[in-house]
């Protein structure tokens, strides 16, 4: 009963036209809304989607020219926006308790929280809509938006609230690199479906007044059917020249180790960038290890295969439906293909641990009430750690099982894993690191200019909903 791969062709996801433009901010407006989609053959599917798409559309954002988005929620759940990878202000960051009321509630939802339930309803809460402002004073970056309400992100996400802001910069510009139609932004995730076609998430209460999923999920909720930009295992015709990939893992809680098969001589993806926008070098990979959270932006070069080829993007870490994802179909003569990847792509400032002036450990593990950081669930207002404006500090995350770690506010480098030089995909500026299963991965961050409470939570949603958040207040 799951489709049959590579029948659809890939979808791209919608661009959001700003309403309006002055001269520093351009102006948006998303309906949050539920959407019957079209994503199995002859089934519909209700979403919760931004704007009626999942994935949601696409902001494109200029580094140093704002974003405002004005959100309106006309779902039957209260929401919050959390822009991932964005260097934002608190009361523009989507903390968990902001929510925004569905158009036409009159009270805050009383629900039993994972943690302490009391502190619940006490955010800063805005009823029908909010708008949200985006400085984007950040490098040139693939980041996304979704869901991030308290308790229950994973189902929110399952059913559609994410989508792409890409930041664009004049660094980026400068590059020879593949752009227009040949720079593709790829969300992958797994989503289950049921017979009739809805989405299948193993919740405990349907009605989403309690939150949690069933037991057997509490290390996750994985799906057998691998979409990529809301499409199952689609297609995607090109030409035997260069592409520009940004990789997103938007799954709630399945890894992937990204291979081509068949495989090239050289390296077939050579990463430029990470999390946090450009890598100073190109990094070529034969596989790429990415987890909930991670961007992942790379170039393959089409030409190293024979015209007419088949080249499927595949996932080691997967077996049955789950180990594919996408095949290119390279089509058309071999032609003279005019971008490059330079060696010298961004400057990447260093951040010299030496400079930290704290060094802090978070435990990411399972305790006796669920998932926890240093032994506790998130309660929110309750800070872990208090940075202090313009210093640099080194976090250190230790973990039971794999945990996906994310930072919100600023982006960090990772220094080492399990005390030796860090691995592969560690590169550049990151905001979320993936932590393996009982491993310790230092991480150097900057505080730099925004004050206020921010979060850091494990990326797989059901960890993060089960608890496994905390605050930080910057000052
Ligand atoms: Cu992508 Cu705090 O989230
Ligand atoms: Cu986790």
């Amino acid at each position: 009963r799951l489709p049959a791969p590579f029948q659809t062709q890939l979808p791209v996801p919608p661009e959001l036209a700003p309403f309006r433009s002055d001269a520093t901010t351009d102006y948006y407006e998303i309906i949050q809304r539920t959407a019957q989609l079209d994503i199995l053959p002859d089934l519909r599917t209700e979403a919760w989607t931004y704007h009626g798409s999942f994935p949601g559309p696409t902001i494109r954002a200029r580094s140093g020219r704002a974003t405002s988005v004005r959100h309106r929620n006309e779902l039957p759940h209260p929401t919050v926006v959390h822009l991932h990878g964005g260097h934002t202000p608190a009361d523009s960051d989507g903390y968990p308790m902001d929510v925004i009321l569905p158009v036409g509630a009159t009270s805050a939802p009383q629900h039993n929280a994972h943690g302490h339930g009391a502190a619940a309803t006490t955010g800063n809460l805005t009823y029908g809509e909010r708008t949200y402002l985006y400085p984007n004073r950040q490098r040139a970056a693939s980041l996304w938006y979704h869901d991030h309400r308290h308790s229950f992100t994973g189902p929110a996400v399952w059913r559609g609230l994410a989508g792409f802001h890409l930041v664009g910069d004049e660094i980026e510009d400068s590059l020879p690199l593949p752009r227009g139609n040949r720079d593709i932004p790829l969300f992958i995730c797994d989503r289950s479906f049921a017979e009739d076609g809805s989405f299948a998430y193993p919740l405990i209460d349907p009605d989403l007044h309690t939150p949690g999923v069933t037991d057997r999920y509490m290390n996750g909720v994985l799906g057998d059917v691998v979409l990529v930009n809301g499409a199952p295992w689609p297609r995607l015709e090109v030409s035997p020249v260069r592409y520009r990939f940004r990789l997103l893992n938007g799954s709630n809680a399945r890894r992937y180790r990204l291979t081509l098969e068949p495989g090239s001589a050289a390296d077939p993806f050579v990463q430029i960038g990470s999390d946090g926008g450009l890598l100073d070098r190109p990094l070529p990979h034969n596989h790429i290890d990415i987890s909930p959270g991670e961007r992942f932006d790379v170039v393959i070069d089409f030409a190293a295969y024979p015209p007419g080829t088949s080249v499927r993007l595949r996932n080691a870490f997967g077996t049955g439906p789950v180990a594919d994802i996408l095949r290119f179909d390279i089509t058309g003569p071999t032609r003279y293909d005019d971008t490059a990847v330079p060696d010298r792509l961004a400057p990447v400032e260093r951040l010299d641990p030496a400079t930290a002036v704290a060094e802090r450990t978070f435990l990411f593990q399972l305790g006796p009430n669920g998932w926890s950081i240093n032994g506790r669930p998130y309660e929110p207002g309750r800070a872990l750690a208090a940075p202090r404006l313009g210093t640099v500090e080194i976090w250190r995350f230790i973990t039971d099982v794999h945990h996906p770690v994310h930072v919100h506010l600023d982006p960090f480098q990772v220094i080492s894993r399990n005390n030796r030089p860090p691995g592969p995909f560690d590169a550049g500026w990151k905001d979320t690191v993936d932590v393996r299963p009982a491993e310790a991965v230092e991480v150097a961050v900057r505080f730099t200019d925004y004050p206020g409470p921010f979060m850091l939570h494990c990326h797989n949603l059901e960890h993060e909903d089960m608890a496994m958040m905390g605050d930080f207040v910057v000052s």
